[in-house]
């Protein structure tokens, strides 16, 4: 019968019993330590998440279904490098908005106007694994859409008045994120040309939190402080066929004058007619580019000619 025994280590040569008791000994040590060192890692366990590996993993306020699950692996791919140690041990399973349509619908589906960062990456607003904030948004609401919108960030900065929920960063009380039907990217319908023929509904976005009173009735002693002894001056100039649309007169998200009225009504684009309004106690005097001076006063009538 052939020889089974094993052949000695390494082929550390034979000599006699006492030299290789040593490299025996030593040898069990180190398997005893990496076998130690190996089970505590991530890699040997079964999970991701280790009381020593991305330990902080699950533990925030809102945490992502498939991270509380443990499904690191439905975003996260093994290259067969060597984790931890190596780079690159990891890739996505799919890039960009791809990686989350594996399992959420496409909010953009469908509708006629889609945001631009979410085409991009979805990772742009919210984390992908967990956050202190609902939904994993990077910065609470206002911020976060000022991250990238310097231009209305310049508007609330530079306004001395601020549209209330503007300034207490609402913006999805008129805004969505994701994609719309109505332009720009609002909830609801808004008109986006200067001037157009009234009808309550098409205000619906701000009679969501104003009466619409002071558009739908000529005479008001109470529903609009615009107004001329009991003539509704927002009825005059928006409840008409051509009607002028809030924002020649108002800042929408915030403007210099009070009432958030524009000192440059933004209407005609490049044509920015002056506006310049003098409050009174009971009234105001308006400066509108070439225009006479106009005044309006609550309890004297005023005769404008
Ligand atoms: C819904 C998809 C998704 C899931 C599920 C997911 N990840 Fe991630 N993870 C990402 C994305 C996206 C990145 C950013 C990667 C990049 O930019 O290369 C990332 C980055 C990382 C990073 C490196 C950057 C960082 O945030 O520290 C680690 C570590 C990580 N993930 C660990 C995990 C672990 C552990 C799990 C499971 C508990 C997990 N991930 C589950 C999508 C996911
Ligand atoms: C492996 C499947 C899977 C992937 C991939 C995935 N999600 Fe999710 N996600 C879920 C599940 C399941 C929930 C919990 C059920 C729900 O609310 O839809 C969830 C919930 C969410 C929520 C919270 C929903 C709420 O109403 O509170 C957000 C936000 C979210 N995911 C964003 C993303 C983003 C961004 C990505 C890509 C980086 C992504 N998801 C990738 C499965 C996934
Ligand atoms: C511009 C920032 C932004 C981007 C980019 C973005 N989201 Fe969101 N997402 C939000 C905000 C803000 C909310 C919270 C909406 C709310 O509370 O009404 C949200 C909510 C969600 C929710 C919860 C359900 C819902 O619709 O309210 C899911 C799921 C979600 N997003 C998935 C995605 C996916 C998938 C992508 C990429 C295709 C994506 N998001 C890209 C800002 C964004
Ligand atoms: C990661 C960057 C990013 C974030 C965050 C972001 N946006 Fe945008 N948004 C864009 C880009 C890019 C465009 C297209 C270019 C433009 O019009 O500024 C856009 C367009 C828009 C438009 C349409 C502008 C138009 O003239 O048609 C609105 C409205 C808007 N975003 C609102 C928001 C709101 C509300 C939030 C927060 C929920 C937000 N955005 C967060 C990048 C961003
Ligand atoms: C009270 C409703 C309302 C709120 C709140 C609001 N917006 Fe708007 N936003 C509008 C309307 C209406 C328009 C279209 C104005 C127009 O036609 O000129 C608009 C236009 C925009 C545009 C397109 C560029 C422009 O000025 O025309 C961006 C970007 C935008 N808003 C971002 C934001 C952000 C960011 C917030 C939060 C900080 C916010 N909005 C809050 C109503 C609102
Ligand atoms: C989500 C609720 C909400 C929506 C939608 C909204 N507003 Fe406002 N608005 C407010 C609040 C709150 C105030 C501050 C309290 C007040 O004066 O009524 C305010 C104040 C104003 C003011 C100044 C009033 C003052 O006394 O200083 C004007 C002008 C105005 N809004 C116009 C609009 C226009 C135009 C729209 C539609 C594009 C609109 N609002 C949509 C909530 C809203
Ligand atoms: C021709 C300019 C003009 C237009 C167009 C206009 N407003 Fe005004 N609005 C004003 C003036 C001026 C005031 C300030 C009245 C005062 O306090 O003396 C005002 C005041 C307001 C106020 C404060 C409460 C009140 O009525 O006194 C709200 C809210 C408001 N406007 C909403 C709107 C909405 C919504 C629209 C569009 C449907 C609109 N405005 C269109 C000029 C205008």
């Amino acid at each position: 019968m052939k020889n089974l025994e094993p052949a000695a280590p390494f082929n550390v040569p034979v000599k006699d019993n006492c030299s290789i008791l040593p490299v025996r000994v030593f040898l069990i040590i180190m398997i005893i330590t990496l076998l130690s060192l190996v089970s505590d890692s991530c890699f040997a366990s079964d999970s991701c998440v280790t009381a020593d590996c991305h330990a902080d993993m699950g533990k925030a306020k809102f945490v992502h279904e498939p991270v509380a699950n443990s499904e690191c692996d439905a975003c996260h791919a093994e290259t067969g490098k060597t984790h931890p140690g190596d780079k690159g041990a990891f890739e996505l399973t799919e890039q960009g908005p791809a990686l989350c349509l594996q399992c959420h619908d496409n909010p953009g589906e469908g509708k006629k106007h889609i945001h631009p960062p979410i085409l991009e990456d979805c990772t742009n607003c919210h984390n992908p694994h967990q956050g202190s904030r609902q939904k994993f948004l990077h910065e609470p609401l206002g911020d976060l859409c000022l991250m990238c919108h310097d231009q209305i960030e310049q508007i609330i900065n530079d306004s001395n008045y601020k549209h209330e929920p503007v300034a207490k960063g609402e913006c999805l009380n008129c805004h969505v994120p994701h994609a719309s039907n109505f332009s720009p990217m609002l909830r609801i319908f808004y008109p986006r040309n200067v001037y157009t023929k009234f009808t309550s509904k098409k205000f619906a976005l701000c009679f969501k939190c104003h009466e619409s009173d002071a558009f739908t009735n000529r005479l008001t002693t109470d529903a609009t402080n615009f107004r001329n002894g009991d003539r509704s001056l927002h009825y005059v100039h928006v409840n008409r066929p051509k009607g002028r649309v809030c924002n020649n007169c108002h800042g929408v998200h915030g403007a210099e004058q009070p009432k958030i009225i524009h000192s440059e009504s933004p209407a005609f684009g490049a044509w920015n007619i002056p506006i310049d309004v003098k409050m009174t106690k009971t009234g105001a005097t308006c400066f509108v580019g070439c225009h006479k001076e106009r005044s309006y006063d609550r309890i004297k009538k005023v005769v404008n000619n």
